[in-house]
C-alpha cells in the first residue's frame, strides 16, 4: 500500500503543533544545528582534514539531495560551484517565492514550521561560510513573512542567530525580504535583482551564475524552502542515511501538491520515486481518485509550465534488468514513478512537485488559454521572443476560447511556441511559456483544430460567406 512518508511535515499537522520556538524545541528542534556547529575536524584516510563546514557539505553531496524549487539540480554540486577564493562575502538566499501555479508546499512549511526552514538555512550558511542571508518571500505571503520575522526574533533571542552562534565563534544574520508579487521574482537571477532593489529582470548566464556573480556581484547560493529543510535532516541523519530514502539518484522525500479534479486535493510528502503518478491521483492515501463518474483526460505533472501528459500515453524508459544492464520498458503514464528522472525521460518534468489533474469535463482549449494568459502577463519583457511570443499565443488562445478561433490557430500556436525556447531567451521562462502550448496543442491537436473550424463555420454562416475551412475542404475535394 503506498503511503505518505512524513519527514519534513512530520509534526506540521499534528494537533497542538504551533510555529513558535518553544514548540519546535519540544520536538527536537535545533538539535541538528547543535550537532552541525560542534562537529570537530575530521581526518580522512588520505590524511586530508575536513572542517565541520566541509563535513556538512560532504554529507549534502553524499545525500544526493536535488533542489525542490523546480530544476532538480544537485544541491551538493551547486554548493561546490561557489567561488570561495574571490575574497568577497558569500550570500545565501532562501527562495520562498513559490509562484509556480499549482504549487502550495512551501507555504505549508512557512506557516506551520518556519523554524525547521531557518534551522536548515543556518546549517547551509555555516557550511558555506555565509554570514549574511535573506529569505525572499513572495509579496502575497503576508502572514508567512510575519511568521518568519517572529521566528527570526526567537532564533536571535536563543543565540541560534547573531554574534557567536551557540558559542561556536560563528556570526550570522538573516533578514526577510518581501517580493512585490511577480512570477519572475522566483527565477533566481530575477530574484537577486529584486533583492538589490531593482526590477526583477533576470540576468544572462554566463556570466551571471549566482555561485560566482550573484547578489551584489558576490558568490551567492539560492535554494528553495523545502531544499533547505532537507539540509537539516541530512545533518541530523547523515547523508548516507538520507540517501536510503527515495530511490537511486532521486533520494529523500518531497512534498507533492495535488490539485484539480481529484476527491482529495492537498499536499502529500512521499519518498521520491516510491509512488506512481496513478497512486498519487487515485489512492485513498493521496488524491483519492477522480470525481464520481469522471475519467482522466490529462495531467500536468510539475506545475503549470511542465509539459502535459495525455491519459493513456505510453512511454519507453530505460530500467536496470536482472543482469544490471539497461533494458527498455514500456510504462503507461499512470505507472510512471513520480521522480525527477522518469518524468524527464517521459518528456516532461516533476518541476516544483505539483500535479494538476484534469478530468474529461475539462475544455482543453480553455485550460491552455488560462495558462497562457498567466505567462503573457508575467513575462518580464526583456527578450523579444518571450515578450511577443507569449502575448501572441495568449491572444490566439483567447480568441479560440471565446468563439473567435481559426482552424489554422493550432499550427500558428505551435509555430510561435517552437520559436521561443532553445537559447533565444535570457531565462528559462521562455521554455516555461512554450512547453504548455507545445504539449497541449501537440497532444490534443484535434480539439484545437475542431474548435477553430467550428468558430469559422459559425462566423461564415452568420455572414453568408464560405469559411476558410469550408473553402479549403472544397478545394481539396475538387483536386481529387
Ligand atoms: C520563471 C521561473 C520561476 C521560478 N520560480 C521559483 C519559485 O517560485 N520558487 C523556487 O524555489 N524556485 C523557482 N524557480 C527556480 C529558481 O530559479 C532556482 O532554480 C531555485 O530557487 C533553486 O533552488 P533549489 O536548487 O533548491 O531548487 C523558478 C525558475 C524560473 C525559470
Ligand atoms: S525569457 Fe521572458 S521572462 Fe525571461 S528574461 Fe526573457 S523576457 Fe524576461
Amino acid at each position: 500500500m503506498p503511503q505518505e512518508y512524513r519527514l519534513i511535515l512530520k509534526y506540521a499537522d499534528q494537533p497542538g503543533y504551533t510555529p513558535d520556538m518553544e514548540c519546535y524545541l519540544r520536538h527536537g528542534g535545533y538539535e541538528a544545528l547543535r550537532k552541525g556547529l560542534s562537529l570537530p575536524p575530521k581526518t580522512l584516510p588520505d590524511g586530508k582534514t575536513l572542517t565541520g563546514a566541509e563535513q556538512i557539505r560532504d554529507e549534502v553531496m553524499k545525500s544526493g539531495l536535488r533542489g525542490r524549487g523546480g530544476a532538480g539540480f544537485s544541491c551538493g554540486l551547486k554548493w561546490s560551484f561557489v567561488d570561495r577564493k574571490s575574497g568577497k562575502p558569500i550570500y545565501l538566499i532562501c527562495n520562498a517565492d513559490e509562484s509556480e501555479p499549482g504549487t502550495f508546499k512551501d507555504k505549508q512549511i512557512i506557516h506551520k514550521d518556519p523554524h525547521q526552514m531557518i534551522e536548515g538555512m543556518i546549517l547551509a550558511c555555516y557550511a558555506n561560510d555565509v554570514h549574511l542571508a535573506y529569505i525572499y518571500i513572495r509579496g502575497e505571503f503576508i502572514a508567512g513573512a510575519k511568521l518568519f520575522e517572529q521566528a527570526l526574533r526567537e532564533a536571535r533571542a536563543k543565540n541560534f542567530l547573531g554574534k557567536n552562534v551557540l558559542g561556536q565563534g560563528y556570526d550570522l544574520e538573516i533578514y526577510v525580504h518581501r517580493g512585490a508579487g511577480a512570477y519572475i521574482c522566483g527565477e533566481e537571477t530575477g530574484l537577486i535583482e529584486s533583492l538589490e532593489g531593482k526590477r526583477a529582470y533576470p540576468r544572462i548566464k554566463p556570466p551571471y551564475f549566482p555561485a560566482v556573480l550573484g547578489l551584489y556581484l558576490c558568490p551567492t547560493i539560492v535554494n528553495n524552502v523545502e531544499t533547505l529543510c532537507a539540509v537539516k535532516h541530512i545533518v541530523g541523519l547523515g547523508g548516507v542515511e538520507y540517501a536510503k530514502l527515495g530511490t537511486p539518484n532521486n533520494t529523500g522525500t518531497r512534498i507533492v501538491s495535488i490539485s484539480g479534479h481529484v476527491k482529495k486535493p492537498g499536499y502529500y510528502e512521499v519518498e521520491v520515486g516510491k509512488v506512481t503518478i496513478g497512486e498519487l491521483i487515485n489512492d485513498p492515501a493521496f488524491g483519492g481518485g477522480l470525481r464520481d463518474g469522471r475519467k482522466l483526460k490529462a495531467l500536468i505533472p510539475g506545475g503549470s509550465s511542465a509539459k502535459v501528459f495525455k491519459a493513456g500515453e505510453k512511454f519507453k524508459l530505460k530500467r536496470k534488468g536482472p543482469d544490471g544492464k539497461d533494458v527498455e520498458k514500456e510504462f503507461d503514464m499512470l505507472d510512471l514513478p513520480y521522480d525527477f528522472d522518469s518524468l524527464i525521460a517521459a518528456g516532461s518534468m516533476s518541476g516544483s512537485g505539483a500535479l494538476i489533474v484534469l478530468d474529461d469535463s475539462t475544455d482543453i482549449v480553455k485550460a491552455l488559454a488560462n495558462i497562457s494568459e498567466f505567462y503573457a502577463h508575467e513575462s518580464c519583457g526583456q527578450c523579444t521572443p518571450c515578450r511577443e511570443g507569449s502575448l501572441w499565443m495568449a491572444k490566439a488562445l483567447h480568441r479560440l476560447a471565446h468563439g473567435e478561433g481559426r482552424k489554422s490557430d493550432a499550427d500558428y500556436l505551435i509555430k510561435i511556441a517552437d520559436n521561443i525556447p532553445g537559447g533565444r531567451t535570457i531565462c528559462a521562462f521562455g521554455e516555461a511559456c512554450s512547453w504548455p502550448v507545445q504539449s497541449f496543442v501537440g497532444k490534443f491537436k484535434d480539439e484545437f483544430v475542431a474548435k477553430g473550424a467550428a468558430d469559422e463555420e459559425r462566423r461564415a454562416a452568420k455572414s453568408g460567406a464560405p469559411s476558410q475551412a469550408a473553402e479549403l475542404t472544397s478545394a481539396a475535394g475538387t483536386s481529387h
